[in-house]
């Protein structure tokens, strides 16, 4: 195709304004993502009660739907896929683990003890994945 090469699996060319703006929508969810977490755990730690209807019900999942849907954007337009790029595997691994984390985070009906210890991690290992997702390196921060 004209205007269009693939240098290291990424695209270049016509595509790289279509990879900026999808990066911008990544990574403003992402953002929007983790400060939601932290905002309601903090909210659930001071025992205010979040509630489940309205837009503080729907906007959490509407966010992450649309960091997931640049995320498989970002897979198309730049030719890099789990199970194919390692790095996209460990990121898609450690998204999973924080995704599990969250929800122990946010459940009033665990102990503070374990509840604390959940968010503890969840915040090293999303520190992990942004590593992980800028160095484009399995290891990340590790490596
Ligand atoms: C908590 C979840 C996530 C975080 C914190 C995150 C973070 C990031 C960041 C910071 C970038 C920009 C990297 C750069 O500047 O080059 C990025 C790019 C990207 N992310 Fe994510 N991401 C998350 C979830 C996902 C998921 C679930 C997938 C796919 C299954 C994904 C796929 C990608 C791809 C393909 C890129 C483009 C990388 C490139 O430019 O080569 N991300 N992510």
């Amino acid at each position: 195709m004209a205007g269009r090469a693939i240098v290291n699996g990424l695209h270049h060319g016509d595509d790289a304004a279509m990879v900026q703006f999808l990066k911008l929508v990544h990574v403003t969810c992402v953002v929007l993502s983790i400060g939601g977490l932290a905002t309601r755990s903090a909210l659930s730690f001071a025992g205010v009660k979040v509630p489940k209807s309205g837009w503080m019900g729907w906007a959490p999942h509407a966010v992450d739907s649309l960091l997931l849907a640049a995320a498989i954007g970002l897979m198309i337009t730049t030719g890099q896929y789990p199970f194919v790029q390692t790095w996209l595997t460990v990121k898609v691994l450690a998204v999973t683990c924080y995704i599990i984390l969250g929800s122990v985070l946010l459940d009033a009906g665990r102990s503070r003890a374990s509840r604390l210890a959940a968010g503890l991690g969840a915040l090293l290992l999303f520190g992990f994945i942004v590593s992980v997702a800028i160095s484009r390196n399995p290891l990340g921060i590790l490596g």
